[in-house]
């Protein structure tokens, strides 16, 4: 048998010791033994919870129990989850975690630490919720390089958009329907302001080209300036819109980014609803390949969680298998930003002789006029130069929406 201590009895860590509770015979008959939890650290107590009897509040119940051979961290936040883990590994107790804040910032320095003392560090639940995607991209994409990944990686924020575009809900509306829902962070402005799919995309990005940004350094915008004007204009050029993480190569070094996009009806992320994710990744060899499934909520999250642990157990006495492995980026390692290019659907406020000016600025586009508005799709240009154009028209920028593909 498998002991397994849990940190952090929230809505994942409560889920993931559901999940092993109710797939009890799936797990043990999947693994050939079973796994159990056998403590839970929370400050809290749960005298309601049939697993209320595990609660322990000293960490150090957990670290010096010799049977206790994984730890689930589910804490969220940096501190003191990052302690907590790092004290682990170095007790040689592997760890799985939902945590994308603690594999965004100290994934690398973790995944060492690991390799250092033996065990594993695996963080499946911390892009996508429930989606496999993190073992999918470093086993079954491993002969492949990776040229681009694109996704939906936070479900409050979709889930905020898809309530917004066709149900007509506020923003304040769907945002607190999500949080009723367990789907968005303690914190909800790190959902709308990108951050978290910021944290998401730094990860997908370590493990496609090998070194991890730091979140605080990409560009990063949220939903909240996007208004139903911009989704009017979506419509009428047969798009979504989307808040889209993004990573690739960009003269060799490595460009990760979040901003919302307007995203061709045709393109298969634009159909990816409510709190679902979605992520494509292109890769030179089996070419575009989509994880789709639930990336937020309670069981979906938990139960990547518990894959983890099952992965570990099934590989215990294995010394060659295959980890993720990326390490710190270096000030060489970003992409200039200002020389990443790409499509941009552009809205001005309307005016006599508008289209005149788009057209000496951006060249021969087709505009569209959509209440005051009169938007239009640019060529694929640099950050720099799409900045320059706009300026150089003269006119009031209403907003300037990057477009997927
Ligand atoms: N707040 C996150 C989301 C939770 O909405 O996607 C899952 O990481």
């Amino acid at each position: 048998m498998i002991n397994v201590a849990i940190l952090g009895f929230g809505v994942v860590g409560s889920g993931a010791a559901e999940v092993l509770s109710d797939n009890a015979a799936i797990i043990e008959k999947n693994l050939g033994c079973a796994v159990t939890v056998k403590r839970i650290l929370d400050l809290r107590e749960f005298p309601d919870s049939p697993f209320g009897h595990l609660v322990t509040h000293d960490f150090q119940d957990i670290l010096s129990d010799k049977d206790i051979s994984v730890v689930a961290e589910m804490m969220g936040g940096s501190h003191p989850a990052y302690d907590f883990t790092k004290a682990c590994l170095e007790a040689g107790k592997h760890v799985v975690t939902s945590n994308k804040e603690v594999v965004a910032r100290f994934g690398a320095e973790l995944l060492e630490l690991a390799a250092k003392n033996g065990v594993r560090y695996l963080f499946e639940a911390s892009v996508g919720g429930g989606i496999p995607v993190i073992r999918p991209m470093v086993n079954d994409l491993a002969s492949n390089k990776i040229e681009r990944v694109d996704g939906i990686l936070n479900g409050t924020t979709n889930y905020i958009l898809t309530r917004m575009i066709h149900a007509g809900a506020t923003f304040e509306e769907a945002l607190l329907e999500a949080q009723q829902k367990g789907y968005a962070e303690r914190n909800p402005a790190a959902d709308v302001e990108g951050l978290d799919a910021a944290r998401k995309i730094v990860i997908l990005a370590a493990l496609s080209f090998g070194t991890l940004l730091s979140p605080d350094e990409i560009h990063c915008e949220g939903i909240t300036k996007l208004t139903l004007a911009d989704v009017a204009v979506a419509k009428r050029l047969s798009c979504s819109v989307k808040l889209i993480g993004h990573t690739e190569l960009v003269d060799g070094r490595v460009l990760a980014m979040v901003s919302p996009r307007l995203v061709p009806l045709s393109h298969p992320l634009s159909g990816i609803s409510d709190v679902f994710n979605g992520v494509l990744v292109d890769a030179n060899m089996v070419g575009e390949v989509m994880f789709y499934g639930q990336g937020a909520g309670k069981l979906p999250t938990a139960s990547a969680v518990v894959a983890d642990i099952i992965d570990i157990v099934a590989h215990m006495h294995s010394d060659n298998v295959r980890t993720p492995k990326f390490t710190v980026a270096t000030a060489a390692d970003y992409a200039d930003f200002s020389a990443y290019a790409c499509r941009s659907c552009v809205s001005f406020v309307n005016e006599e002789g508008a289209a005149e000016k788009i057209a000496a600025a951006f060249g021969a586009v087709e505009t569209v006029v959509e209440g005051d508005r009169i938007a239009f799709i640019s060529a694929e240009m640099t950050e720099k130069a799409a900045e320059a154009a706009i300026a150089a028209t003269g006119l009031t920028l209403a907003s300037r929406i990057r477009m997927l593909g």
